[in-house]
């Protein structure tokens, strides 16, 4: 076993309900551009602090973004338009977890509501040092929580031989 895939041991498992977060953002002027849709950075934004909150709220500890997977827009967001993002812990190993996002736009003159990206962030947690620590491993309690767990753990093993790939790079 590689040290990295190793689990904190002796720490309390968290539920995954724990870490669920939600956030509702309106769409103003100052986030479109000139299609009066909202510029994908400030979605990227939105989807990092909603992940950075479930991420805090499972480890209780301070939290840095480490990489943010493949982030697909899928329908556009106009201005006026309601912002609902969801974020959960997937996933744990030792000092770094997976959160998933969801975000849905609503347009609130239609009540039509869009499914807009989904993300998955990996954040490290601190410890006093600033240095990685380790974090509880999180608790997968209904049939969703552990689909996301298993197919989480899938996506830690790509990144890993993705980062070793690219680092053995001339
Ligand atoms: C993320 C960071 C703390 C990792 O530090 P490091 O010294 O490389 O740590 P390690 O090699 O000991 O790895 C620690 C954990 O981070 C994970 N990690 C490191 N780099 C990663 C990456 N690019 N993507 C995903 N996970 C990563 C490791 O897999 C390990 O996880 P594990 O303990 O659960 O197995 C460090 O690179 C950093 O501070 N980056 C800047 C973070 C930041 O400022 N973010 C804001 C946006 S710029």
């Amino acid at each position: 076993m590689k040290p990295s895939d190793k689990k904190a041991e002796g720490l309390q498992p968290i539920p995954v309900s724990q870490s669920f977060t939600t956030m509702t953002e309106l769409v103003l002027p100052e986030h479109t551009n000139a299609l009066d849709s909202i510029f994908g950075g400030v979605i990227m934004s939105w989807v990092d602090i909603c992940a950075a909150i479930a991420a805090q709220r499972h480890s209780s500890l301070p939290v840095v973004t480490a990489s943010i997977d493949a982030l697909h827009f899928v329908a556009p967001v106009y201005k006026g338009w309601i912002v609902n993002l969801k974020a959960s812990v997937n996933y744990v190993s030792r000092t770094s977890m997976e959160v998933g996002v969801r975000v849905d736009a609503e347009n609130p003159i239609g009540k039509q509501t869009f499914h807009t990206a989904s993300a998955y962030l990996t954040f490290v947690a601190l410890g006093k040092d600033g240095k990685p620590t380790p974090i509880p491993p999180v608790k997968a309690e209904t049939p969703e929580q552990i689909r996301r767990y298993k197919a989480a753990e899938r996506r830690r093993q790509f990144r890993l031989e993705l980062r070793e790939r690219e680092e053995g790079k001339p």
